[in-house]
């Protein structure tokens, strides 16, 4: 390709191509091909050149002591993994307006009791930023605030004399590298801006927090290549209609990716929810058909959740399906066993599953409790109140033990629930682990096993 032709360049995974086309060949999304100078030319071999000699480190060399950045915000905290590690960098996706410059503001302003924190507006005015500390009570908080989007001044301050520790962009959209034409918000534009940024926050140890909107299809905005480049990835999600938000790691180089942060959007910022189960299970109603509650595990903790499904016949040929917080593919499944294994006719409902308080689950094992759900909506009987389920379930209709079953009960038995419903014991050795747990346990070897707590799965409600 000639030197500075212009190619196209996906949007969504950054690949480059030489021709215009509806629908990028490397990752197959449609309509994400913009035209592009090419951001890096790769050279023909390497020419000449004085090649330094490289200084290594051997693996086992004591390691310089690098203390956190702690915010006290313990949600925040545990999701990066026990505070900011110096130099690092911590990418924070979300859709727009779900709360992620509140979220950085409060962390920021804690912060800036130990350290020198900065934040870089590139969306609002200075004047709204300094509007919005002072209603969340943070307006005296010693954080220098600065509206920019040139990523040269941004990088002149990040070296200057008074370097501050740790800084915010919001957001890296905005951002633009002078030295090239594309708009801002381009992958050319946010993979450069980012690349200078976070080249500048490592050579001083500065924490860097870049905020990065996501697209409607879930990823941040153009770059995957993103990703590669941070060492943490956080994303901050949650239902508009709901108050909670959900801060989750996806990636990080300096902790665990499976914790989870639990907040709550109020009128004086987001309120941190330090035991969400009580939260999420806080609007349930009676004795109603249709819903179950999980006990699930997020991470290290245990999180109590209601399941809720609604069976209706339906009048279409094609039964409709809606699932919001937990996986289509997987309700699928669930049917067919209740269908193929079990008897149950339930496929050609319509069949609505929602996890409450707009949690999105990932583990399999809340299969049974989506089944109990299901099997409860459909025959009309309600599950008893003080019930908790959980239990993966396999293909041939079994029932299989999870990850931490007492930790799961514990929390139920806290919250007052007085019976389980649970997958059978690991026996080890012959015998059963015993659970020491306030709490009635009834082991489910199988999803037949189910069946009789709700009429053996016939209809009942007309
Ligand atoms: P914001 O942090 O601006 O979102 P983002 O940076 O992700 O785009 O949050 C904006 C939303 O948060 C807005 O819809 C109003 C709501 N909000 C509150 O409910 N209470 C508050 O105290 C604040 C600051 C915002
Ligand atoms: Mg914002």
């Amino acid at each position: 390709m000639a030197r500075n032709a212009p190619a196209y360049v996906c949007q969504s995974c950054g690949s480059s191509h030489r021709k215009w086309a509806g629908r990028c060949d490397a990752c197959g999304e449609w309509n994400t091909l913009v035209e592009e100078l090419p951001a890096e030319i790769v050279p023909r071999g390497l020419g000449r050149g004085q090649a330094r000699r490289l200084d290594t480190v051997a693996l086992d060399a004591p390691a310089p002591e690098t203390p956190r950045r702690i915010t006290g915000i313990a949600e925040f905290d545990r999701v990066s993994g026990g505070g900011l590690v110096p130099g690092s960098a911590v990418l924070i996706g979300g859709d727009p307006g779900i709360g992620k410059s509140t979220l950085l503001l409060q962390a920021v302003c804690r912060l800036a009791a130990g350290q020198g924190c900065l934040y870089i507006t590139g969306e609002e005015a200075v004047e709204q930023v300094r509007q919005r500390a002072s209603r969340l009570g943070l307006g005296k908080a010693p954080v220098q605030l600065a509206a920019a989007t040139n990523v040269r001044d941004i990088v002149a301050a990040l070296d200057g004399p008074d370097r501050p520790d740790v800084a915010v962009i919001d957001s890296i959209q905005t951002m633009y590298v002078d030295q090239l034409d594309s708009a801002p918000g381009t992958v050319a534009q946010v993979r450069s801006s980012a690349a200078e940024l976070i080249r500048a926050a490592k050579r001083h140890g500065t924490c860097l927090l870049l905020v990065g909107h996501v697209t409607k299809d879930g990823t941040i905005a153009g770059p995957r290549v993103l990703e590669h480049m941070v060492d943490t990835v956080l994303y901050f999600e949650g239902e508009r209609g709901h108050q909670f938000r959900i801060l989750r790691a996806v990636k990080n180089r300096f902790g665990p990716t499976d914790e989870i942060g639990v907040f709550e959007m109020t009128d004086a910022g987001l309120a941190e929810v330090s035991n969400p189960s009580e939260l999420f299970l806080a609007e349930r109603s009676g004795d109603v058909s249709g819903a179950a509650v999980f006990a699930g595990l997020e991470g290290t903790r245990p999180l109590l959740v209601e399941i809720q499904a609604l069976v209706a016949p339906s009048p279409l040929g094609t039964p409709r399906r809606a699932v919001v917080g937990w996986d289509t593919a997987r309700l699928s499944m669930v049917l067919a066993v209740l269908e193929a294994r079990c008897g149950v006719a339930i496929g050609a409902n319509d069949i609505f599953l929602n996890v409450a308080g707009g949690l999105r689950i990932v583990e399999p094992a809340a299969d049974m409790a989506v089944a109990a759900c299901l099997l409860s909506s459909l025959t009309g009987t309600p599950l008893p109140r003080d019930t908790v389920v959980f239990g993966e379930i396999g293909l041939s209709g079994e029932v299989r033990p999870v990850s931490q079953p007492e930790l799961r009960l514990k929390e139920a038995a806290k919250l007052g629930f007085s019976r389980a419903l649970v997958p059978p014991r690991r026996r080890r050795g012959g015998r059963a682990a015993g659970l020491k747990v306030p709490i009635e346990v009834h082991e489910i070897a199988s999803l037949a096993a189910l069946l009789p707590m709700f009429g053996n799965g016939r209809e009942t409600k007309e």
